[in-house]
């Protein structure tokens, strides 16, 4: 009889690893006593309210793409690979350079990826990881070899900076990883992504898009900056942080106590304190830098990530859990094997 071909639905499925990471920081630092002179607060509010001490701000001219594509350089070069190997550019953002085209499709220019199909998500803070759950369904299903994901936003340009709630929240950043199957390695093991579209009201920008434009008569209004009530979405970060946490680690087989390192979004210092003493993980093995860089939206979890790659915190074979919320409202975990 003739061996009739193989559908990809019927190859086996694939393990999908993060072969390399990187990120970028813009050089300009904007610290809490400088927040002090545009706003009413202090530094001693921000830093004990939320963890933070300073954050950066992108150059005028520095947009969302610059930033994703000088992260996404850098874990080129950590996968030890070329751009011309990417199949895929998926990019997390709620700044975009423009509503068209893509950013993805910007990057790929600006890094050489020739080959590459490109997309955006929109996720805010939890687009990286929802980001690097596509990647995962196109790795496994054979569609995709090599998939670069970075999450980047330049919070800077819709931030009300009149609005002490806010602006002393927020920063600019990307951070990337190349994910490709390895066979036999360790990679991914399970995500998990929720959404509640009921919640979208609690953190918003409310206008600028089709259904708000901005005009000469509300232009004074700021609609398209970033508004919260700030202690509903802290309430609905820890219950939703933990549950996913929760579940993913059932669905990998794990506890808390597998983990060797636990990378949370960066929003609040608070808030990663909460979801660590619920999981019963201790401190010290969670990933914290909210301090020096802010809520940089999709690129804080990326950036953490990367940090903690490069700094040795996590070592091959060690279980990982990344766990993010978002505007939407939206969340995700997933636990990696390293
Ligand atoms: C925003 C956040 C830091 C505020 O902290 P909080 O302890 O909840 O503070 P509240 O909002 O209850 O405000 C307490 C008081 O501080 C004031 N305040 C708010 N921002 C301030 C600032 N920057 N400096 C000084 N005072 C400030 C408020 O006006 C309020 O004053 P009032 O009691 O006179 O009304 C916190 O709610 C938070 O982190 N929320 C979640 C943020 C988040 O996760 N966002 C993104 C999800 S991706």
């Amino acid at each position: 009889m003739t061996p009739q071909p193989r559908t990809r639905t019927q190859l086996p499925k694939r393990t999908v690893s993060i072969i390399g990471t990187g990120s970028y920081l813009p050089e300009r630092v904007l610290t809490n006593a400088e927040l002090e002179k545009m706003v009413e607060t202090s530094d001693d509010w921000i830093t004990s309210r939320t963890g933070i001490r300073e954050r950066r701000i992108a150059a005028e001219g520095e947009f969302t793409s610059d930033l994703a594509a000088k992260a996404a350089q850098s874990a080129i070069e950590n996968a030890g690979i070329t751009a011309e190997e990417i199949d895929l550019i998926i990019i997390a953002t709620i700044t975009p350079d423009h509503f068209m085209p893509s950013t993805a499709c910007i990057v790929q220019t600006k890094i050489g990826a020739k080959r590459a199909v490109c997309f955006d998500i929109s996720a805010a803070c939890s687009g990286f990881l929802y980001a690097v759950e596509i990647a995962q369904q196109f790795i496994t299903s054979h569609t995709y070899n090599t998939i670069l994901v970075v999450g980047a936003d330049k919070l800077s340009s819709i931030v009300n900076w009149k609005d002490r709630n806010t602006c002393v929240l927020f920063g600019d950043g990307a951070g990337a990883a190349i994910l490709r199957h390895r066979a036999h390695g360790h990679g991914v093991i399970a995500t998990r992504m929720g959404s509640n579209g009921q919640l979208a009201e609690l953190l918003q920008v409310p206008g600028g898009g089709c259904a708000c434009p901005i005009t000469a008569e509300n232009a004074g209004e700021r609609l398209n900056t970033i508004r919260m009530e700030g202690r509903e979405t802290f309430k609905h970060a820890v219950t939703n942080m933990v549950e996913s946490a929760r579940q993913v680690l059932d669905d990998a087989g794990l506890t808390p106590a597998d983990l060797a390192c636990v990378i949370p979004h960066q929003a609040n210092l608070r808030i990663i304190s909460a979801v660590a003493e619920r999981l019963e993980v201790p401190l010290e093995r969670i990933m914290v830098n909210l301090d020096r860089f802010g809520n940089t939206s999709a690129a804080a979890v990326a950036i953490a990530l990367d940090e903690a790659n490069r700094t040795g915190r996590m070592k091959v074979g060690d279980y990982v859990l990344l766990v993010v919320f978002g505007g939407g409202m939206t969340w995700a975990s997933s636990v990696i094997q390293w």
